[in-house]
């Protein structure tokens, strides 16, 4: 038996010891084939119950009473985040507002813990928010960013930041140098361990951006040294569209941080309403503001179940399932104009690979429209493609990359306009 045999799929469906988990998601039309779990991860059914539950017994019953018991659950969920899929001891991670509000934040920290060194390094590759909020930051304090070229030809394989390629911008002037764990587009993972240790022999601090590698493969954040790093909740993390972020600042530099929103939340006798700001000595010292408790409650029930599950044996769906794909492309696609965007090395990606096609944005569309197949299209011509570990069988990634195939070699792609829609 092969790749190219659906039965191949279905045995490690058989073999697959998260299988369980499929049920306990909405899959609303079990045709479609939902490879887009690296985007927006599907709903879990418990949480409808237990959204719906906080709303009667709880906002319902109790209203304000609530937050005597609500008042720390960003610092509960936040331990759990950590402890099921970070690798980080409590006290650490905090649940709250956007990625972008929590990169702003440990950005200005970073910079604060670092006064008269005047560069800041991320690379091109990067998310767009990241890149932008340092942009702005930069031309508002007279910064030097270097966004290191890992796009164009040659830059870097795969979008890959390596400390080779790191190293040569690395000075006693750098105050902290920010990347993806996994990139958004290419699914390159970095070596957290490495890029933090180059730095750190510098002086510099990192921040990660892990939005794409919660939920899908082990960071080991505290035995791995992590200073900083922040990320979302509602791809692999299956907590729903706008759930709470996170971040995680690990105990030696805590009471070093001052994040520049000083709010409320983060004083240390926070019902005193005192007149000087004293901040709290845990990871509340962090937390602007009043949490939202049904976006917590989501958390809570998503990564229940990444914890139950085990973020190890996530991992090693993420790596069998990523690895079919690219057999899978190998047979079928690499002659259909596609090409390979994601390393073969199991260790240097994630749970989703990229795959360059001249028509991405027509393909993309055509899929969802023809053959009910969920990608997403990451501009400039790239399509990502997920196996999200709880709720994706081995089979529906199979059909998808069927239908791929399919739908590419009949040139079905060409009926469809790409004009319209604002998300691709
Ligand atoms: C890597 C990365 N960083 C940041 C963000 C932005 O997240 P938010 O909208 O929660 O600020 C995203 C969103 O997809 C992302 O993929």
């Amino acid at each position: 038996m092969t790749v190219t045999d659906r039965a191949f799929a279905l045995e490690l469906d058989a073999n697959d010891p998260l299988a369980r988990f499929r049920d306990q998601f909405v899959i609303a039309d079990p045709n479609i084939c939902y490879l887009d779990g690296n985007s927006l991860g599907r709903l879990p059914k418990k949480t409808i119950e237990v959204v719906n539950d906080f709303l009667i017994k709880e906002w319902g019953a109790q209203a304000v009473e609530g937050w005597s018991h609500w008042i720390d659950e960003a610092q509960r969920t936040g331990d759990l985040i950590g402890r099921a899929t970070l690798g980080a001891a409590e006290g650490q991670v905090l649940a709250c507002d956007t990625t972008s509000v929590n990169f702003f934040q440990l950005v200005g920290a970073a910079l604060a813990a670092r006064p008269g060194r005047k560069t800041i390094i991320t690379d091109a590759a990067n998310f767009p928010t990241d890149r932008y909020i340092l942009q702005g930051l930069a031309e508002r304090f007279g910064l030097n960013l270097i966004t290191i070229d890992n796009e164009s030809a040659g830059g870097a394989e795969y979008e890959r930041i390596t400390p080779e390629i790191l190293q040569p911008y690395l000075s006693d002037d750098v105050a902290f140098v920010t990347f993806e764990v996994i990139q958004y587009r290419s699914g390159a993972r970095t070596d957290i361990k490495a890029i933090t240790d180059l730095a750190r022999s510098y002086g510099a601090l990192t921040i990660w951006d892990a939005s794409h590698a919660v939920g899908a493969i082990e960071m080991d954040f505290d035995a791995n040294g992590v200073d900083l790093a922040v990320g979302c909740t509602y791809k692999y993390g299956n907590s729903g569209p706008g759930a709470p972020a996170w971040f995680y600042v690990n105990k030696s530099v805590q009471s070093l941080l001052q994040v520049p929103i000083q709010g409320w939340f983060a004083q240390a006798d926070q019902f005193e309403m005192g007149a000087i700001f004293e901040k709290s000595n845990s990871i509340r010292g962090f937390q602007i503001a009043s949490p939202s408790i049904v976006g917590l409650r989501s958390i809570q029930c998503a990564f229940g179940m990444i914890e139950e599950a085990s973020i190890e044996a996530i991992a090693h769906k993420s790596a069998q399932g990523t690895a079919m794909m690219i057999d899978l492309y190998d047979a079928w696609l690499a002659d259909l104009g596609f090409t390979l965007n994601t390393s073969r090395n199991p260790s240097e990606r994630g749970g989703h690979i990229s795959l360059i096609h001249p028509e991405a944005k027509r393909i993309a569309v055509a899929l969802r429209q023809f053959a009910n197949v969920i990608p997403d299209y990451r501009a400039p011509n790239s399509i990502r493609l997920a196996i999200a570990p709880l709720p994706t069988s081995y089979v529906e990634v199979w059909d998808g990359f069927q239908r791929l195939r399919d739908l590419v070699s009949t040139r079905q792609y060409e009926k469809v306009s790409v004009e319209g829609s604002r998300v691709t």
